[in-house]
């Protein structure tokens, strides 16, 4: 089977050029799961119910999230709307499953595939430079322990490459892919681990490269000039859909290959 994993949806730029692209992508590569971490899809900043909504049109199958989730407010009740056995598009976003107990929403969603394949989506983040929240490593330790399903994604939402490619190793085995997201930048490490586990350290940004890590440059450069705050706005050149595609066994969840993809308009 085939698995799409895009990184990071950035405003408007990312949803048009996923918009553009992901169709002739999922037909000239039969991909069958497709996975995006959606947390700036909302003009960089969170994520909206009706974004959400869009990207699930598109043909996404789960959404991921980071430390921008709760960016949007909105963006609680709709998670909020279903309970934890739903199907229904609200429970097939998930945030990192290593925020504080009794966060809203969910870390893990389970699902079953039109093929019978079931599947599992896990997103985490990582403690490097980031919030303190539970260990990630023990989060997913836990979690997995519950999970039947074989073919398994983890998006590990960190900022330290070491932490990333540590979870890489520490996964080795027993998940279909461990994928870096938030730093925005893709990296040039993807790879299939000696157990089967694909791995890069950041999928990268799908939206504006002409960009601060999607936010317009000059802003950007006037805060690290100024030290003074000031408004973010998403850029809006050079969009580009940045993904990892992965090839893997369907009945025992490994990887057997990985391709990076970075398609601009
Ligand atoms: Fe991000
Ligand atoms: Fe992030």
């Amino acid at each position: 089977m085939r698995i799409l994993f895009i990184g990071d949806i950035f405003g408007r730029p990312g949803r048009n050029i996923v918009q553009e692209k992901l169709a002739s992508l999922v037909r000239t590569h039969s991909i069958d799961l497709i996975i995006a971490n959606g947390e700036n899809s909302a003009a960089g900043f969170g994520i909206t119910g009706q974004i959400a909504e869009e990207l699930f049109d598109l043909g996404a199958h789960v959404l991921t999230t980071g430390n921008h989730v709760w960016d949007k407010r909105e963006i609680i009740d709709y998670l909020g709307s279903v309970p934890s056995e739903s199907h229904d598009r609200p429970r097939r976003i998930v945030r990192p499953a290593n925020y504080p107990a009794g966060t809203p929403g969910f870390g893990l969603y389970e699902g079953t595939l039109p093929s019978g394949v079931p599947y599992a989506v896990l997103n985490l983040q990582g403690r490097v430079f980031m919030q303190s929240n539970d260990d990630p490593f023990r989060t997913a330790d836990r979690l997995l322990a519950g999970v039947r399903a074989k073919v398994i994604l983890v998006d590990f939402h960190a900022e330290a490459t070491s932490e990333k490619m540590a979870l890489g190793w520490y996964l080795d085995g027993r998940v279909t892919a461990v994928l870096g997201t938030h730093t925005h930048v893709p990296t040039a490490d993807e790879r299939v681990l000696p157990n089967g586990t694909a791995y890069q350290t950041d999928v990268g940004m799908s939206g504006p490269y002409d960009s601060v890590i999607g936010v317009e440059k000059e802003l950007v450069l006037q805060r690290f000039l100024s030290g003074m705050p000031g408004k973010f706005e998403p850029a809006r050149g050079d969009a580009r859909l940045c993904a990892l595609l992965i090839e893997a066994d369907a009945t025992t969840g490994r990887a057997t290959s990985v391709q990076r993809l970075m398609l601009g308009e």
